[in-house]
């Protein structure tokens, strides 16, 4: 019992040094870094899925060109985990893998919002998509890097009502944990966010989808727009 005992509380101490290493990796990369006092801000989409530029990476296109059609002001960049090292999160184990790379970009002050896409996985997210958000508990040990961004959630499933929103009201409940202002989709379709139907890895048929995508996208840079007017 007390052999059992020290184990556990050294297995906790070795996890909470995974953490604090990992997190003092994103506070480096994040240092020195000011936010901008005007200029453009930037929306991120983050694409879950482990098939590179597929469905999921398209719908986040079409949130982003939504977006990038709020104003000149506004700058996106698309993101595709697929191809690259996140791991599963292990508190006893360091190695973050690629996740501090993708992690510096994403707490650049300059971004507004982050809109993360993932395809549904029996009724959830992807492996790829809970691996990265389990490893953003380094943002969280790093003063909460990811504040007050909006957040946003897309996700695209092979079957209508295939899961769709249960799969971002999960994605949602996380980005809660960092602090990220979380929005829906914009009038007039406005409920929690983007859901598409892919038929034969093609996304163009779903009318109704494609126009969550870009209500999504043009919520996420109102939104951000007028933080960003407020709060620099
Ligand atoms: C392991 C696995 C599980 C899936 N489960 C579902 C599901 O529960 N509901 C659904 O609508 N589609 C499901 N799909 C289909 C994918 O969500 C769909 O093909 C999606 O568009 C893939 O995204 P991608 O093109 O970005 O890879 C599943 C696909 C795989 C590989």
């Amino acid at each position: 019992m007390a052999e059992d005992l020290t184990r556990r509380a050294l297995l906790g101490a070795a996890g909470a040094a995974a953490v604090a290493g990992a997190a003092s990796e994103v506070a480096a990369a994040t240092e020195g870094k000011e936010a901008p006092k005007a200029g453009p801000i930037k929306i991120v989409g983050l694409s879950t899925s482990p098939r590179k530029g597929k469905t999921t990476a398209a719908a986040l296109q079409v949130c982003l060109d939504a977006a990038k059609a709020v104003g000149p002001n506004v700058e996106v960049e698309l993101i595709e985990l697929a191809g690259k090292n996140i791991p599963v999160f292990d508190p006893a184990a360091p190695g973050s893998g690629d996740f501090d790379q993708v992690a510096a970009k994403l707490t650049d002050p300059k971004v507004g919002g982050i809109i993360l896409g993932t395809p549904v996985y029996f009724s959830g997210m992807s492996s790829l998509a809970k691996a990265f958000l389990d490893q953003c508990m380094a943002c969280r040990k790093s003063n909460f890097a990811l504040a007050n961004k909006v957040g946003g959630a897309l996700a695209v499933g092979g079957v209508r009502n295939g899961g769709q929103e249960l799969t971002i009201q999960s994605v949602q409940a996380a980005l809660l944990c960092q602090e990220m202002i979380v929005v829906g989709d914009a009038r007039p379709t406005s409920h929690s966010g983007a859901t598409l139907l892919n038929t034969g890895d093609d996304i163009s048929g779903d009318e109704f989808g494609l126009s969550t995508a870009k209500n999504l996208g043009r919520r996420v840079a109102e939104v951000a727009l007028r933080i960003a007017g407020t709060a620099r």
